[in-house]
């Protein structure tokens, strides 16, 4: 695509700041990089090889994805170093990750031994073995061994299966992450990292080798980044971050938005834009707008953004308006390109290629 301005792209379209997403990749670099937790950012959050190379450049040491479908759009990309941060169930799925094996480095997550023994079987007779960390449930209540005696006994049936390497261990404090107060948030964390090293303590009694213990999201990632053993810290939404999470981590700026075009001004008091479900996520929220004084998003329908516009604040047809959305994460599944901007020049157009990769 040609270089042009952000107000001739045609909307609703999925934009993000280049100066801001850089600056967030660069700080959360510089916090690591001397540290012994290092950086392996969740992509999720922007599905986005370009933005994972740009992470890996920066130092990271690799990359988290939730999905096995996301790890092959990263893998295909030339991203070599994956955790897939979730359980690969099923023949079908184990068959996909064996297949993923050969063209980069790959670790999963294991919470059982059935599951834990199929993918040992089907990996021996492929001539394979995997890489796994035991997830621990450190709170949240998702997936995971329940910390200390449990995980302990599904390390040692890992030790029988010939198929599995078992790296370490896996937990991520999603319960913390949000709360807003950071006294509350770390305390909560450091329970959820007591629990962890905790568990790691009591496989390393038993003879096991803990290399890896991972954890972390952009909530906590100065807590779990700097507690003693942790290796590495799974943080994502840092880098293009969203509304509901500036609210907690303020030293990251909202790079992300959706940039939408007035489409009605039917009434006074209130302008229509052309971005609605469709193209922003509201389950944490509606979206803010951005530098229009007075304007505010009073709902979504499926593709249109109603604007409440206060005495003196104006929009006409055809004006261009940025929307942070609340969720970047779920937003980003929604669009098929970024569009990389610098002071109102598109410079590139990037494919969200893990987009939809949910299986
Ligand atoms: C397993 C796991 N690790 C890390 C994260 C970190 O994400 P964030 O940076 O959005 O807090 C998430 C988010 O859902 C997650 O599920």
């Amino acid at each position: 695509m040609p270089v042009c301005s952000l107000n001739e792209l045609d909307t609703p379209a999925l934009v993000v700041d280049l100066d801001l997403l850089e600056g967030n990749i660069r700080k959360m670099a510089d916090f690591f990089a001397e540290r012994e937790a290092k950086l392996r950012p969740h992509v999720k959050t922007h599905k986005c090889p370009e933005i994972a190379l740009m992470q890996l450049r920066a130092g990271a040491k690799g990359i988290t994805c939730a999905k096995l479908g996301e790890a092959e759009a990263m893998a295909a990309r030339g991203v070599d170093d994956i955790l897939v941060a979730n359980q690969i169930v099923g023949r079908k799925k184990i068959e996909r990750l064996l297949e993923l094996l050969g063209k980069c480095n790959l670790a999963i997550a294991v919470d059982d031994p059935s599951n834990a023994q199929t993918i040992s079987d089907m990996a021996l007779s492929a001539g394979k073995s995997v890489d796994v960390l035991i997830e621990v449930d450190v709170g949240m209540g998702r997936c995971g061994a329940k910390p200390g005696k449990e995980a302990l006994q599904l390390a040692k049936k890992i030790a029988q299966m010939k198929g599995i390497n078992l790296r370490g261990l896996m937990g991520y404090e999603g319960h913390a992450v949000y709360i807003e107060n950071y006294g509350e948030r770390r305390s909560e964390c450091l329970k959820a990292l007591n629990a962890l090293l905790g568990t790691k303590s009591l496989l390393e009694e038993d003879g096991f080798e803990v290399g890896v213990v991972s954890g972390g999201g952009t909530g906590t990632y100065d807590i779990t980044g700097s507690y003693p053993g942790v290796t590495e810290v799974q943080a994502g939404s840092y880098a293009t971050m969203d509304a509901r999470y500036k609210k907690v981590v303020q030293e990251f700026d909202c790079a992300l938005r959706v940039l939408t075009t007035v489409i009605s001004c039917p009434a006074p008091g209130r302008a229509v834009v052309d971005a609605g479900m469709k193209s922003i996520t509201t389950e944490f929220g509606l979206p803010v707008v951005k530098g229009v004084e007075g304007a505010t998003v009073s709902r979504l329908s499926e593709e249109h953004g109603i604007l409440k516009l206060e005495e003196g604040a104006k929009l006409c047809l055809e004006d261009k308006i940025e929307l942070i959305p609340s969720h970047g994460c779920t937003t980003v599944n929604l669009h098929e390109k970024i569009f990389a901007v610098r002071g109102g020049v598109v410079e590139s157009v990037w494919d969200v290629a893990a987009r939809g990769k949910s299986a």
